[in-house]
């Protein structure tokens, strides 16, 4: 791993170490406040299934996988989960047991790039914030490739992934480096997606701007995203 990465690495560690250890999922200001809304509007479209498996990729601390079991506690579901973060993980199987979902929840520490998926297993793959964190770009085309294959007949992907990111210190203005491994071009990551998830069904196909100010070490940075929101189903 080159030094870019491993730094980017640290500064998110520290960074999610502190959002994690200070912050209650679903009772917070912050963005672990509730799921995210892409997925309370996908989930209903499982209600027909006996059966349901999920894998979320950089699961942090259980946002969107912990409403999903609550969702599907009723039927066989089972959630695998997997984050770098060794304190994203034991938060997760805490959060599981508060909200009664330890059976369905299942957690693995390591890297999304590192983690094995297998063929046609998948009913449901998300993947919310977390790719562009890959250690580079063929990792992450290989991965997006793998989610394709993963994935079962009608069953549905969502991804949220940052794009184009800048990061300015908000006092002196000057350029940083934004601390995403993996900063494409959005409509290149468009592309990909095209590609990769072609004959798919679109559910949904969106970039929204957003920008906010987050504390980097010493300073604040202000950072700007083009993010995308892909919701495709294999038909
Ligand atoms: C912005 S958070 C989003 C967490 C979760 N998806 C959500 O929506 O609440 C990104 C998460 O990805 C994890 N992460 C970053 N790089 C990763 C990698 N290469 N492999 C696995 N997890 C990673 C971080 O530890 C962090 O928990």
């Amino acid at each position: 791993m080159n030094c870019r990465i491993e730094k980017i690495r640290e500064n998110e560690k520290k960074s999610h170490t502190k959002i994690y250890s200070d912050e209650e999922l679903y009772n917070t200001d912050s963005w672990l406040k509730k799921p995210i809304k892409t997925i309370t509007e996908i989930a209903p479209l499982f209600s027909d299934k006996n059966h349901l498996r999920v894998l979320d990729l950089g699961c942090g601390v259980g946002r969107n996988s912990i409403y999903i079991a609550e969702q599907f506690e009723h039927i066989h579901c089972s959630i695998d989960c997997v984050d770098i973060l060794e304190i994203a993980i034991d938060k997760l199987k805490n959060n599981a047991r508060i909200y009664g979902v330890e059976d369905i929840i299942k957690g693995t520490i390591g890297t999304i790039e590192h983690f094995t998926i297998p063929k046609n297993a998948y009913d449901f793959i998300i993947c919310v914030s977390a790719l562009e964190h890959v250690e580079n770009k063929e990792a992450f085309l290989s991965k997006l490739q793998d989610i394709r294959d993963g994935i079962k007949l009608n069953g549905i992907v969502c991804l949220v992934i940052n794009s184009e990111v800048k990061e300015l210190n908000l006092d002196t203005m000057e350029k940083l480096e934004p601390q995403f491994e993996v900063n494409l071009p959005t409509k290149a990551i468009q592309s990909y997606i095209n590609d990769i998830f072609v004959g798919w069904h679109i559910m949904k196909n969106t970039v929204s701007f957003q920008e906010y100010d987050i504390p980097r070490d010493s300073l604040i940075s202000h950072l700007s995203t083009n993010v995308i929101t892909y919701v495709g189903q294999k038909v």
